[in-house]
């Protein structure tokens, strides 16, 4: 963990922590005291993580990065959301650069690899008065090291690493490092959504039939799209298409 800042292109504050609940909260808590922008927070294990929808995030020691970045963009809130496509873009590049890998995007903020989810991003913020982004923690958990002693039969499932998809070996610090090195040329833009165009490409959910979460139940349908805001499109059986900006929508297995 420790030569992280010599592999950065700009200056961060870097938080390591040994052992903390969760990253995200942690961040929270130092940005309502006025952190800075691009403070980075980084943990070696956490007791609770957590995930998108109330979901727990498993995060056993020295497996993974559970990394959360302290942002103050200047935005209105409408746009935070973009944060998530961004960093997925920022970190699938991270992982690919480093290592020659093909990591796909399921929307919104899931990473996969060979099929399996290897990493999980959630964005969470607060908002001034003026419905301006007063803070935002972009977290990103990725699954490096084996997992396989650590999860659960239902979780490998669905979920894998990067150590155990390719066999080979990984740098945790390498790639937080690369990580906050793309996120850090996405960002000053990430308002005009570019990203966009890679986010599509990398997405291994279009075309895909998918069970879209809605009121408890769960709706048949064909993803068909990324919108220019990265919302999900989807067309039901009666040929109505949606554009999805929150949710979830499950990948139906064949
Ligand atoms: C998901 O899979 O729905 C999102 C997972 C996000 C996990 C990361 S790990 C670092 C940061 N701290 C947390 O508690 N969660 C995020």
């Amino acid at each position: 963990m420790k030569n992280i800042k010599s592999c950065l292109n700009n200056e961060h504050d870097i938080v390591l922590l040994e052992e903390i609940d969760s990253t995200n909260n942690y961040a929270k808590t130092l940005a309502r005291n006025g952190e800075k922008s691009g403070t980075v927070i980084i943990a070696k294990t956490q007791t609770a993580g957590k995930g998108r929808l109330g979901r727990s995030f498993c995060s056993p020691f020295g497996t993974g990065l559970y990394m959360s970045i302290i942002l103050r963009p200047d935005c209105d809130i409408e746009n935070v959301s973009l944060l998530t496509s961004c960093m997925a873009v920022a970190a699938s590049r991270a992982i690919d650069n480093l290592y020659s890998t093909d990591v796909k995007i399921k929307w919104v903020n899931d990473l996969y690899l060979n099929g399996k989810k290897i990493s999980g991003i959630l964005t969470e913020g607060a908002v001034t008065s003026d419905r301006k982004s007063d803070f935002a923690i972009l977290g990103i958990g990725v699954n490096i090291k084996s997992v396989k002693k650590h999860f659960s039969d239902d979780l490998l499932e669905i979920a894998s690493s990067l150590e155990d998809e390719t066999g080979k070996t990984f740098s945790v610090s390498e790639i937080a490092a690369e990580i906050i090195n793309e996120l850090d040329n996405l960002l000053p833009d990430f308002e005009k959504a570019e990203f966009i165009k890679e986010y599509r490409e990398r997405s291994c959910i279009i075309g895909a039939d998918v069970l879209v979460s809605k009121q408890g139940r769960e709706i048949v349908a064909k993803a068909v799209g990324i919108s220019d805001r990265a919302g999900l499109i989807v067309r039901y059986s009666d040929g109505a298409k949606e554009t999805l900006t929150s949710g979830e929508a499950r990948i139906k297995k064949s």
